[in-house]
């Protein structure tokens, strides 16, 4: 069968990736789907069991810096369209092996780069190369202003500097090579996927196995939190009507400070365990702070709201107990991410 568009969407085994991947998959049958992963520590092929055996889907293991190989996919598949996600992704690990974060987020995306370059060769007509970013390329927010597009990049931390370079380098093919590129920019996700060393997944296992609960620092730092669906969702708008050459911020007007999530979620998981009010929050702890703790993100969505018609679809009342339930009715998959090395990276993390 010949498909409308071949679309290779990189990182598709992670925690947004295989939302963006089961998106496309199921809502765009006349698409072809690769997905390109290494399958790192955070890439899980269970992740994606309901589209795996689909007809349009096609996995591949291989790594964003592997020219040779990402060069025989773009081949190999007639790739005309391009949703980069593969990263790595957490500020934490970042912090105690920056290089890791040049390796994949900067050579990776550069390499990815030249593939998309090399085999489109200058016959840019329908060609897209999707650059999924984040909001912390922003730095960190001191006042109760927002992140607009035009915002000047300060990143704080290893993670959020390989994350703007890597936007430097899509802009900087875009302006010298014309390659037709998008780039958005989102703030912190939550839901089901979600690899559990992250604020949200990782309380609520912890909640679940009545281990301490540890804040960094005063629990005082700001997120602005955004349903993993409703990112793919605007990851589907950008990739189909955002304009070439432009950024698109994402969020959720959604700013919560840590200290204040961390007891809500308490509260749901005290309902939905059955225990007396007030019992998880008890394993609250607080912890030593992160190194150059960004204080505060928020994005002013306005653009991609008025331009492409985006928004949010639920609240974050709906989609945080959303995310609880999926946790609790997935505990084996909760319990098969943190076996082996999940526990020595928890143990040198935390005995800080
Ligand atoms: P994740 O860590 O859950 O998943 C990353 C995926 O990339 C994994 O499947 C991993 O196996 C794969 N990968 C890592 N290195 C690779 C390599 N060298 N070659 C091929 N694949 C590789 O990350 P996530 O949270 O799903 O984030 C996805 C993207 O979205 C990242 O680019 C991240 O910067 C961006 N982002 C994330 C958030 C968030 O809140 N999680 C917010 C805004 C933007
Ligand atoms: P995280 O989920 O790592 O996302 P990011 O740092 O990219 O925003 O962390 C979200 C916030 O929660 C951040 O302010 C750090 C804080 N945090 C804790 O207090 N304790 C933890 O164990 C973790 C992982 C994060």
């Amino acid at each position: 069968m010949t498909h409308q568009r071949n679309i290779l969407i990189t990182g598709g085994a992670g925690f947004i990736g295989s939302h963006v991947v089961r998106r496309f998959v199921t809502k765009y049958p006349q698409y072809r789907i690769i997905n390109l992963d290494a399958l790192t520590y955070a890439g899980n092929l269970e992740n994606l069991r309901d589209v795996e055996k689909a007809a349009n889907y096609t996995f591949v293991k291989a790594d964003i810096c592997d020219a040779d190989a990402v060069g025989k996919v773009f081949k190999a598949y007639a790739i005309d369209g391009v949703i980069h996600l593969a990263a790595e992704s957490h500020v934490d690990r970042s912090i105690t092996d920056p290089l890791s974060f040049v390796r994949t987020n900067v050579f990776g995306t550069v390499t990815l780069l030249n593939a998309a370059k090399d085999a489109w060769k200058g016959a840019f007509d329908v060609k897209r190369f999707y650059h999924v970013s984040t909001d912390e390329v922003y730095g960190s927010l001191h006042d109760g202003g927002l992140f607009l597009e035009t915002t000047p990049y300060d990143p704080q931390s290893p993670y959020s500097a390989s994350k703007a370079a890597s936007d430097h380098f899509v802009r900087a093919y875009g302006n010298t090579y014309k390659l037709p590129f998008v780039v958005s920019n989102c703030s912190n996700n939550y839901g089901s996927h979600h690899f559990p060393e992250k604020l949200i997944p990782l309380m609520i296992n912890n909640i679940r196995n009545n281990k301490p609960l540890p804040v960094y620092g005063k629990g005082e730092n700001v997120r602005d939190w955004l349903w993993v669906e409703d990112h793919a969702s605007a990851i589907d708008a950008v990739f189909h009507k955002g304009v070439v050459g432009e950024t698109y911020n994402i969020g959720g007007h959604n700013e919560w400070k840590n200290i204040d999530l961390v007891h809500l979620l308490c509260r749901i998981m005290d309902q939905k365990l059955n225990r007396p009010e007030g019992e998880s929050a008890k394993l609250i702890t607080y912890v030593t702070d992160r190194a150059g703790h960004d204080l505060r993100y928020a994005i002013d969505a306005g653009k991609i709201e008025r331009e492409l018609g985006w928004k949010p679809s639920i609240t974050f009342e709906v989609g945080l107990e959303r995310t609880v339930e999926w946790y609790l009715a997935n505990t084996e998959w909760l319990d098969h991410v943190t076996s082996g090395a999940y526990r020595s990276y928890y143990e040198a993390q935390y005995a800080r």
